[in-house]
């Protein structure tokens, strides 16, 4: 009922929001992951709320705690958030992947705790190449308006430009994540918008809120055309 009775632009609307980092099991103590703290899409996802929408967040381990009133949906590995969007994608309206998906994965997890027999030796983990979630999604697109994330550490716009032809998307978040103030664990972040037609805006580097409410007026904005 709370949900129902909430002003803002966004009422009505099924956001999905994906965040934090995915991670890959090595053995039953260790795994593959990243730096990704969940910061940037547990922004997106309170603010969309904010505003009346009805948020699904798919979060991948995360020591934040999930905005009120969100539905939270808990994932470890890139196939199960995949799985999670997928449930989901149909009735959604809005997507936005901020999520750190790991790109591989081992090829086998070992059943017990690898033991280091001899000293000399190094060790090498094959790894198989994830699921693309937001390929996956953009190649299956209907009424959907999905944005990425890139995180890059060079040739930023080059390497954002062609996410968003590769991956179908109507917007993607670029930043450089080697820029101090940028990307992972911080609390602000610097990035650019850009969209299929070749437009780019760039912002001054700003609070992740502040990021979220601007992707979220931009997302409005290009939905209604
Ligand atoms: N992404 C995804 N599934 C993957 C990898 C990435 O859904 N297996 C999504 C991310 O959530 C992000 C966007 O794709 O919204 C771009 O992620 P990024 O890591 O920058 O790009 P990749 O396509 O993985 O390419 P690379 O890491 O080689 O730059
Ligand atoms: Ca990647």
């Amino acid at each position: 009922r709370f949900l129902a009775q909430r002003e803002g632009d966004m009422r009505g609307l099924k956001v999905m929001v994906t965040a934090a980092g995915t991670r890959e099991p090595i053995d039953p103590v260790r795994f593959v992951g990243n730096r990704s703290s969940g910061k940037m899409g547990y922004s997106i996802a309170r603010q969309a709320l904010l505003r009346g929408a009805d948020v699904t967040l798919i979060t991948g381990p995360s020591a934040l705690t999930p905005p009120p009133y969100a539905k939270v949906v808990r994932v470890e590995t890139t196939k199960q958030m995949l799985d999670a969007c997928l449930a989901v994608y149909p009735e959604t309206d809005i997507v936005i992947k901020a999520a750190a998906v790991a790109d591989f994965k081992p090829r086998s997890v070992a059943d017990q705790k690898i033991k280091k027999i001899h000293p000399e030796d190094g060790m090498t983990i094959v790894m198989d190449q994830n699921p693309d979630i937001l390929k996956t999604l953009g190649g299956m697109k209907k009424q959907q308006f999905l944005v990425g994330f890139a995180a890059e550490t060079q040739n930023l716009l080059e390497n954002a430009a062609s996410k968003v032809k590769k991956k179908n998307l109507d917007m993607i978040v670029a930043n450089d994540v080697s820029l101090k103030g940028a990307g992972f664990n911080t609390d602000t972040n610097i990035v650019k918008f850009l969209y299929p037609d070749g437009t780019v805006e760039a912002l001054e580097i700003l609070s992740k809120d502040e990021v979220a409410s601007i992707l979220l007026d931009r997302v409005m904005a290009k939905r209604k055309r």
